[in-house]
């Protein structure tokens, strides 16, 4: 099979320019900086992506590689700090910018090069970089420019080696995904036949030969995630899975029952499915509890209890399933090289007691939108599979501060609220627009309650009330989100529906703020 191979220098878009090559229709795998030279040798990929990372080139102890892998024969790709990487491993030189070149930057290309072969002369790219090349290695000539960088990019075809300072993995940069395809089809001719489909066969396989005839338990949310995790699992397993659903007290409206008719008795998947009502038992454990981390690590922590005590009651189990995916494993530190951003319940909280023999996570490569796509070849009823994201924690990072059941209570009404209306209002769009969804479609939307009460009037009387908070986004990867333009009469009518209608809130607020510098949740 043809393949690319990423090679992991710390950035944090090191997982996009995998997705990105997967999108051109190749396979890609990820290895560290630190892989042995061989074992990518043996590996024989078609191709190899050198990506960003947080150090300079010059640095003691910096990541690095060594020159034999600009010599294998296989066409490799530097971006940003790989950029750097290679020219300073063959001898050109790497110096620091008086100033960070940050954002988007209108950038020069050669289009005679075969980097930017049928793209315009110009266009904006995404610039992130202190260091820049001033001198290029032998061989190397410049292919693109900016008004501050001189070598944007570069390469030396006789040798197969391209170097881009940008990031053409982010969608910031016009032509991003066109330049790696150049690079994936055209310079490394890979074929792009690869698609969803052959991973979710190749996922079930490998489930069924790793499992054997081991029982597996699942912690189903009910979410998007774990819902194509146990997919997944039953067309590998079936009944040797058992999907057990936590209802923390902590899920969306109705949310607890909705699961149930799908994963339940009578569904459409071959599994057993268990429920567990956990709600008092959380806000007990919850109670007086503030800060974010610790509330993320109490809601993992307790996970963990119900599964151990489920565990018990069902006997020996040899797996526990984990819907996990790229983004959380890179959010939480544990994604190769990247910075810690913030810790996700449902990663890496296993205590060593816990008597299961392994974890899998069958999703932990993949994206959001790749998730869904995989649930949809896994035949997941589409209502399902393209049910907007909702976090491990649920509600628990919804509701800044301490958490109780009646603020469970006002955000779940809230947001049922907000997204009813939200819904009602794409519904009419389609309905006068053919179909066709309107641009400002969120990706994900959601009522949180902010842990501030302020002074209001109804009718005669003076309340102090909460504030609720509507974030809507507009996001491809949730590694970086837009606030969703939502007409503003939607807004209108979701606010005074809100006041009037759940008790305790006397005020609405909507959040604009983007990914960075918000994240999307609240906490
Ligand atoms: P943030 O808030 O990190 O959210 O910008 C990015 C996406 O991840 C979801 N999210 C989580 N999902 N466990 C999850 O399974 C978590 O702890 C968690 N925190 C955030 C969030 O809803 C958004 O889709």
């Amino acid at each position: 099979m043809q393949k690319i191979k990423v090679i992991d220098f710390g950035g944090q878009y090191n997982q996009l320019v995998a997705r990105r090559v997967r999108e051109c229709g190749v396979y890609c795998e990820i290895d560290s900086y630190r892989t042995p030279l061989e074992k990518i040798k043996a590996d024989a990929p078609d191709g190899i992506i050198l990506t960003g990372g947080p150090s300079s080139v010059y640095e003691e102890g910096a990541a690095t590689c060594s020159r034999e892998l600009f010599e294998l024969g296989i066409p490799v790709l530097g971006l940003c700090y790989g950029a750097q990487l290679m020219m300073h491993v063959l001898g050109g030189k790497v110096e620091r910018a008086s100033e960070r070149e940050y954002g988007k930057t209108e950038c020069e290309f050669d289009t005679d090069s075969s980097l930017f072969a049928e793209l315009p002369g110009k266009s904006v790219v995404w610039m992130s970089h202190f260091d820049y090349i001033s001198k290029m290695a032998d061989g190397f000539k410049s292919a693109a420019h900016t008004a501050n960088t001189p070598v944007a990019a570069a390469e030396n075809v006789s040798a197969g080696l391209y170097a881009i300072q940008f990031h053409p993995e982010v969608l910031h940069t016009e032509y991003g995904k066109e330049i790696l395809f150049n690079f994936v089809r055209n310079i490394c001719g890979c074929a792009g036949d690869w698609e969803m489909g052959s991973f979710v066969e190749r996922t079930v396989a490998a489930l069924r030969e790793k499992i054997g005839d081991g029982k597996v338990l699942l912690a189903l949310s009910g979410g998007v995630d774990s819902s194509v995790a146990a997919g997944l699992l039953s067309r590998a397993v079936g009944k040797q899975l058992t999907c057990v659903f936590v209802d923390h007290g902590l899920l969306r409206k109705d949310e607890g029952d909705e699961v149930e008719a799908v994963f339940g008795e009578g569904g459409d998947f071959d599994l057993n499915f268990i429920r567990v009502n956990a709600g008092e038992r959380y806000y007990e454990k919850l109670s007086g509890v503030t800060e974010p981390e610790r509330k993320r690590k109490i809601i993992g922590e307790e996970f963990i209890r119900v599964f151990e005590e489920e565990a018990k009651k069902i006997g020996a189990v040899d797996y526990l399933a984990q819907g996990t995916i790229y983004p959380d494993v890179v959010e939480s530190g544990l994604g190769g090289e990247s910075a810690v951003i913030k810790s996700h319940h449902n990663v890496g909280g296993l205590p060593d007691f816990v008597d299961f023999k392994e974890i899998v996570e069958p999703l932990r490569d993949l994206f959001k939108d790749e998730v869904r796509e995989a649930g949809r070849r896994l035949g997941i009823p589409e209502a399902l599979v393209s049910r907007q994201p909702f976090p491990g924690p649920g509600l628990g990072i919804r509701i800044i501060g301490d958490i109780t059941a009646e603020k469970v209570k006002i955000v779940q009404e809230a947001d049922a609220i907000y997204r009813e209306e939200v819904d009602n209002a794409i519904a009419d769009w389609k309905a006068s627009h053919g179909g066709t969804a309107p641009d400002w479609k969120p990706d994900q939307y959601f009522a949180a309650l902010t842990n501030m009460r302020s002074v209001g009037v109804m009718g005669d009387e003076r309340t102090y009330d909460y504030a609720v908070a509507l974030r809507a986004v507009k996001t491809v990867d949730f590694m970086t989100a837009e606030s969703a333009q939502i007409p503003w009469e939607v807004l209108q009518k979701v606010t005074s529906r809100i006041v009037n209608e759940v008790r305790g809130v006397n005020r609405v607020f909507y959040d604009l703020t983007g990914k960075p510098p918000g994240t999307i949740e609240f906490e």
